[in-house]
């Protein structure tokens, strides 16, 4: 990957900690913000990492777009997870390069995008999606992020059946997915991990019931807090805002019952 900014490339602007513009550079192309006004031109051929004055005056610093960075910019039909809650899922799910992932639902795709991610070049996530409308929603996000191609989008209740066998995951951002622990149980091969993203706590424990009725084990219920602070090295403390609630999540790994 090229080090400096090329005609077709996304570029992040970078304003300070709130203010970030994800431009594609164009040749003749303008950037308008509050701060003034950036010309495409100006940065091609600029390294990573530099600064770049707007027609105000103001220093945008020209940084390469992180997943989350388009993420943030996808269009939302839906609520979304939020990174603290993929991250967990990421590590105790144990998904990497090559994973095979069922999740429901869709929604707006920013799961299936950071999943995606994660298994490309050689797994794949099956996406179950009652809604058409947040279906085609999130397969331009997916589009946009290059990250189609490691997803196949289902327009079925998963609590009607999983298709699938042998998944190394079955991951639920869905209302009621305790309706869905026997259909994850056949598809899930070995060990494999079930995991859910719950608002609430009583479709937490209507699934646990579930998974310990089909023989799931090392069940465990997160709930994840992320505190950002505002940086300053003189005033160091915690931004007076926080969110105060996503969701909880609950993992359990498939077992064979006697
Ligand atoms: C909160 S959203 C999922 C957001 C998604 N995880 C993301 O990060 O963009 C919940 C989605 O589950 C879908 N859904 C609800 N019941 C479902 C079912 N039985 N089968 C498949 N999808 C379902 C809803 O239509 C909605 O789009």
């Amino acid at each position: 990957m090229s080090g400096v900014v090329k005609e077709g490339d996304q570029v992040l602007l970078v304003l300070d900690w709130r203010r970030k513009y994800l431009i594609k550079v164009k040749s003749g192309g303008e950037l308008h913000t509050h701060k003034g006004v950036i010309r495409h031109d100006d940065i091609i051929g600029m390294p990573y990492g530099s600064v770049i004055k707007s027609s105000t005056g103001r220093l945008f610093h020209v940084a390469k777009p992180r997943l989350i960075d388009f993420i943030e910019k996808f269009s939302r039909p839906t609520q979304i997870i939020y990174p603290k809650d993929a991250g967990q899922i990421i590590m105790y799910a144990d998904i990497g390069p090559g994973s095979k992932v069922v999740e429901a639902g869709t929604g707006s795709g920013a799961l299936t995008a950071v999943l995606a991610s994660i298994v490309r070049p050689d797994g794949h996530v099956y996406s179950y999606e009652v809604n058409e409308r947040f279906l085609r929603e999130a397969k331009k996000n997916l589009e946009r992020v290059g990250l189609l191609s490691y997803v196949t989008l289902k327009l079925k209740d998963v609590t009607l059946g999983i298709d699938e066998r042998d998944v190394d995951a079955v991951i639920l951002d869905m209302p009621t997915p305790w309706l869905v622990v026997e259909h994850a149980r056949n598809a899930l091969k070995g060990s494999g991990f079930f995991v859910s993203f719950n608002p609430t706590l009583n479709q937490v424990s209507k699934t646990i019931v579930k998974l310990r009725e089909s023989g799931f084990f090392d069940i465990r219920v997160v709930e994840v807090f992320e505190r950002e602070y505002q940086v300053d090295p003189v005033a160091l403390r915690p931004r007076t805002l926080m969110i105060g609630h996503t969701g909880y999540i609950l993992f359990a790994r498939r077992g064979i019952s006697q």
